[in-house]
């Protein structure tokens, strides 16, 4: 069904692999497409209660945008481009299902931006962020002047978009744009040790979380406003008479998603 990628479910978690290994998983237009499928599929598939990102092989978790796709493009080719992937990330940061980047290396461009889309990031110990862009006459076009100022502040996102420097794990952690900093070989049992744990708590409550959190960081939304809803909304939910009652009745709460 995929060329580009490989997602397959297991124990609730879909893991989808960026599988392009000899362009260190270089996202081309397909590929953006691609995981813009498999979320559409996680956030259908009633089995899915989290979701890990990650790149083929143990050098790149993404290496950017595939360059020698984008070379001859004009201004309108150019355009286009940022939107699909704007709405393909916009829907990995938006996904009622919460999804961790599990990076494995290389996280430039394109790929230091789909990171940045995920809800958090785990890097393995030799992973390396940064946003060239500005080396191939560019700007980031999948959110990176939005979200990297987002995470780490300002000041110094505006030094690494401008210098187009890379940090590594531990500055990366420093920085606040990583969660954890792990060896390689730990990389996805510690991003699944995350989701189990949210796997444990009321997916519909999740998926407010990821909503309202959301809603801070989008100028149309009052994001005040939007906690007082959907706070609200939840005292609507099976789940939340259950959540209360199993701890009223100091027992473990069995949550249906409804
Ligand atoms: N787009 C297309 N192809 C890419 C790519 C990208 N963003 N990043 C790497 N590749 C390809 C290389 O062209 C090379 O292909 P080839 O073997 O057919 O020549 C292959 O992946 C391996 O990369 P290589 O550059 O040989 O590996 P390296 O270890 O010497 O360097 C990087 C690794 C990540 C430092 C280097 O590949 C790089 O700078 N990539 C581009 C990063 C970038 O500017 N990203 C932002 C794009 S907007």
């Amino acid at each position: 069904m995929y060329q580009n990628i490989l997602a397959e479910v297991a124990e609730g978690i879909m893991t989808i692999t960026i599988n392009r290994p000899d362009k260190l998983n270089a996202l081309n237009k397909q590929t953006i497409a691609e995981v813009g499928m498999a979320i559409e599929t996680a956030e259908k598939n009633l089995d899915v209660r989290g979701v890990i990102l990650t790149g083929s092989g143990t050098k790149a978790f993404i290496a950017g945008a595939d360059i020698s796709e984008f070379a001859s493009f004009s201004i309108e080719e150019g355009s286009a481009l940022a939107a699909h992937g704007h709405r393909v990330f916009n829907s990995v940061e938006n996904c009622s299902k919460p999804v961790i980047a599990a990076v494995n290396g290389f996280a430039l461009g394109g790929g230091c931006e789909l990171a940045m889309a995920c809800h958090m990031r785990v890097a393995a110990e030799n992973a390396k962020f940064g946003q060239p862009e500005v080396k191939l006459g560019l700007i980031p076009g999948y959110g990176g002047t939005q979200r990297l100022p987002m995470l780490i502040g300002k000041s110094k996102a505006m030094e690494l978009l401008m210098t187009a420097d890379m940090v590594d794990a531990n500055e990366a952690y420093r920085l606040g744009l990583v969660n954890y900093v792990v060896p390689q070989e730990q990389l996805l049992d510690k991003c699944r040790e995350i989701l189990s744990k949210i796997k444990g708590q009321a997916p519909i409550a999740i998926a407010e979380i990821t909503r309202t959190v959301n809603a801070h960081y989008d100028y149309k939304t009052d994001g005040f406003q939007e906690e007082i809803n959907r706070f609200g909304a939840c005292f609507g939910t099976e789940d939340f008479i259950e959540g209360t009652q199993a701890f009223l009745n100091k027992r473990k709460p069995e949550f249906k998603a409804k």
